[in-house]
């Protein structure tokens, strides 16, 4: 049995208890902890006010969660008959609650479901939201289990003062096309507004929720007071409760309009891959999901970090700056751009002291995106000794990194210019799903 944390949400009291401390006690006043909850992400300082990079082991740590090691990834080959994906062979997906048991039921053929969400904030999606979606999309393929996604459009007009819910219904629908140019199979994919899909069970879930969970329990965990607006208090039993199958009786053939919720598929277990910051939310469901009158598993999470920003570790790629990420939306020649002057270099001044030096590939943000696109292994480990040993060149590393970038927004503009309204609809409209599952379970469970 996996070990649990006495209480997994109730732990930390208050917003400043849930920043990391980035090193031991004696700090000068000017160095900063690193923040990590859903709505503030920010890497920690030095004492000379230079920004580190995340300390992913340590919010692992302060959380509870498990560092995903090499024998859980050799069981998923095993069972899967799939080698790991580069991103968790590689480390961006690098935490997990769970994730064994959810293993357990595909070993068995037991049903589960994933689900994922994204909060829209603008009608600019750029690779560090792209990611985790192609992500779960070769998770779905691997599983061949139901997905929902979830777009948190009220998420998003409760927490943005400036951002109207005509507004944010717009970008939920744009992102929504942006997401489907991943490519999810239509017969195992449900992708919902919030604002528009909110009704029925998924409501019933989400009020019977809120009853269950505290202000006190949520106002360290999600940094609420006294002068916060009743929606955002209320709204993290929405992004909660998505995780229970009842909450979707269509997908299940359920009635949608009966008042009972089904106790059976109730019992659906459910995987969430999401970034570090999103395991506030998840842990509420966690320690409150046997408590519902039809009680669901503890929902299992697959944690990745956060995607670097062209100006490096430390940095998170935002919408709002647009140099600081590769936009789905660029042309190859902005790509060319962006990455020449303006990711960051773990290379020397001059090209002489390149050679005798060598750089650095661990800080340098062309190789880092290398290690996102490149799926060779081999090839990758060249491409990081000859850095290192300065026989390759900065320009050399960063041209390589500039045409695989290219290549993998060009082959997602020419998806999503497929996706029309109607394909939308159809996604968008909640039915039952077809999914088969593992296609040799094992036949009985042997108690261990
Ligand atoms: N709150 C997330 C965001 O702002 C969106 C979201 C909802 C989500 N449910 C999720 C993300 C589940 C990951 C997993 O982006």
């Amino acid at each position: 049995m996996a070990e649990k944390a006495p209480n997994e949400v109730g732990e930390p009291p208050s917003v400043a208890a849930l920043s990391i401390a980035e090193t031991a006690t004696t700090e000068p006043p000017k160095a900063k902890e690193q923040v990590i909850d859903p709505w503030s992400v920010e890497a920690g300082t030095d004492e000379q006010g230079n920004t580190l990079a995340f300390d992913y082991e340590a919010i692992s740590k302060k959380w509870a969660t498990r560092l995903i090691d090499q024998a859980l990834l050799d069981r998923f080959t095993a069972l899967t008959g799939h080698k790991p994906h580069r991103w968790l062979r590689r480390g961006l997906y690098f935490s997990h609650r769970d994730l064994d048991r959810i293993l357990d039921c595909y070993e068995y053929g037991k049903p589960f479901f994933l689900y994922t969400g994204r909060g829209p904030s603008s009608d600019s999606m750029h690779i560090g939201h792209t990611i985790p979606f192609e992500f779960t999309k070769w998770l779905q393929d691997v599983f061949d289990v139901p997905l929902v996604i979830m777009l948190t459009d009220d998420e998003k007009a409760l927490f943005k003062d400036s951002l109207s819910f005509e507004e944010v219904l717009q970008f939920a629908r744009n992102n929504a096309k942006d997401i489907l140019a991943m490519g999810f199979d239509k017969k195992k994919t449900f992708i919902y507004s919030d604002l528009k899909y909110t009704g029925g069970h998924f409501l019933l879930n989400a009020w019977e929720f809120s009853k269950l969970v505290t202000f006190n329990q949520v106002r360290g965990a999600f940094g609420f007071d006294a002068s916060t607006n009743i929606g955002r208090i209320f709204f993290p039993s929405l992004q909660c409760i998505a995780a229970f199958a009842t909450s979707y009786p269509e997908i299940w053939g359920d009635d949608p309009k009966s008042d009972v919720r089904s106790k059976k598929t109730a019992a659906i277990p459910c995987l969430i891959p999401c970034a570090i910051d999103q395991d506030p939310y998840f842990r509420l469901v966690r320690d409150n999901c046997h408590r519902m009158k039809y009680p669901s598993p503890k929902p299992a999470l697959l944690h990745c970090k956060f995607l670097t920003a062209l100006q490096g570790a430390g940095g998170k790629m935002s919408s709002s700056n647009p140099n600081s990420a590769i936009f789905m939306s660029d042309t190859p020649k902005q790509i060319q751009k962006k990455i020449n002057s303006h990711a960051f270099s773990g290379g020397q001044e001059t090209v002489e002291l390149h050679r005798e030096l060598g750089g650095n590939p661990d800080v340098d943000v062309a190789y880092q995106y290398l290690t996102y696109f490149e799926d060779d292994d081999e090839k990758l480990k060249v491409i990081y000794d000859q850095y290192k040993k300065g026989e390759l060149l900065t320009g050399e590393l960063k041209k390589m990194c500039i045409s695989l970038v290219q290549e993998y927004v060009k082959g997602y503009q020419e998806a999503r210019a497929k996706i029309t309204d109607e394909v939308l609809n159809e996604f968008m409209t909640p039915r039952k799903l077809e999914w088969k599952g593992n296609p040799n379970p094992k036949k009985k469970e042997q108690k261990k």
